[in-house]
């Protein structure tokens, strides 16, 4: 089936809920708000066959939420969310809270799209001390109209993405951001590295990983998260926390690159190529990688 996109000219306005599909929890299974580099979107449906069929026992824990791909897919009841950009969690709180607000300012800017006005909010968005319901529009509206969908700034801590020029951006409306503001009613959402936000997993919990993808071959193949990048020593750190995580007794779920670095971090766990080739571009050439996913427990697929 060809996928459909948000960002199909004919589909200005996408339902927030992905209609053809059940999500295997009794829930419609939700689009995410943001594009997102490394955005699990199109592999939501294929991530969410390896959860736990009994999730709705667990607290479900997602510490690089990123755009929540699985998470909208799936919408646990209960759940910690976070992720180092401290704007996008920002962002997040304020759609939670004041949904009406956020999808209001939302739909203002996008009457008004155009590149003069994207570099206006870009100011205006550089320029606020605090964050608010304005600002996480803000927030929604460059994510929405920049150039891939890049979160980058610069050495002040300036969003610097230039303009994407898209024919035909879409942005999420009412219905959407309602929609997610309920999928987050019971979520903690929390700002800050993996390491903090996994301190106090217990047995029993539930751990979508989805870290930024290592370097490839030793080309610059990070990703324009954050000011900060994740190298190998990270992707390190990270093996050896899931597996303390593993001897607390939670269960992890990780998608990473299938490369000999991470199938070598993870050995001893079940790894399974998606056979799913993702393109990532560095400078003018392209490189394509698998997806792998891992986990610490039996999975039935
Ligand atoms: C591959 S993206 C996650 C995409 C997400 N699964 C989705 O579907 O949209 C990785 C995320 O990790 C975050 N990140 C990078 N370094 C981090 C760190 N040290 N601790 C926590 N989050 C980090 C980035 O800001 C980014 O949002």
């Amino acid at each position: 089936m060809k996928r459909r996109t948000a960002g199909s000219p004919n589909r200005k306005r996408p339902n927030p809920e992905i209609k053809s599909r059940s999500n295997g929890f009794g829930k419609q299974p939700m689009r995410p708000l943001f594009r997102w580099v490394g955005g699990k979107q199109h592999l939501a449906h294929r991530l969410a066959e390896y959860v736990p069929s009994d999730l709705s026992d667990r607290l479900y824990r997602e510490p690089f939420f990123g755009a929540g791909s699985l998470f909208f897919f799936i919408r646990p009841r209960r759940a910690v969310l976070s992720d180092l950009n401290s704007d996008l969690i920002h962002a997040y709180r304020f759609v939670r809270e004041k949904p009406e607000l956020v999808a209001r300012y939302l739909s203002s800017h996008a009457r008004n799209d155009s590149q003069n006005y994207y570099y206006d909010i870009r100011e205006e968005y550089n320029y606020s001390a605090h964050f608010t319901a304005a600002q996480s529009a803000r927030f929604l509206y460059l994510n929405r109209t920049c150039f891939n969908g890049i979160y980058r700034v610069n050495l002040d801590g300036d969003f610097n993405v230039p303009y994407g020029k898209k024919e035909n951006p879409v942005f999420p409306d009412g219905a959407h951001v309602r929609a997610a503001s309920t999928a987050l009613r019971k979520a903690k959402l929390r700002e800050g590295t993996f390491e903090v936000n996994l301190r106090g997993t217990s047995a029993g919990d539930f751990i979508y990983l989805d870290p930024p993808y290592p370097p490839l071959n030793g080309t610059s193949f990070f990703a324009h998260y954050t000011q900060d990048r994740f190298p190998v020593e990270e992707q390190e750190r990270l093996a050896d926390l899931v597996r303390k995580l593993d001897k607390t007794g939670a269960l992890v779920l990780m998608s990473n690159a299938d490369l000999p670095l991470i199938r070598r971090l993870y050995r001893g766990f079940n790894r399974m190529n998606l056979r799913v080739p993702r393109y990532v571009k560095t400078g003018k050439k392209k490189h394509a990688v698998d997806e792998l996913i891992i986990t610490n427990y039996e999975i039935q697929v």
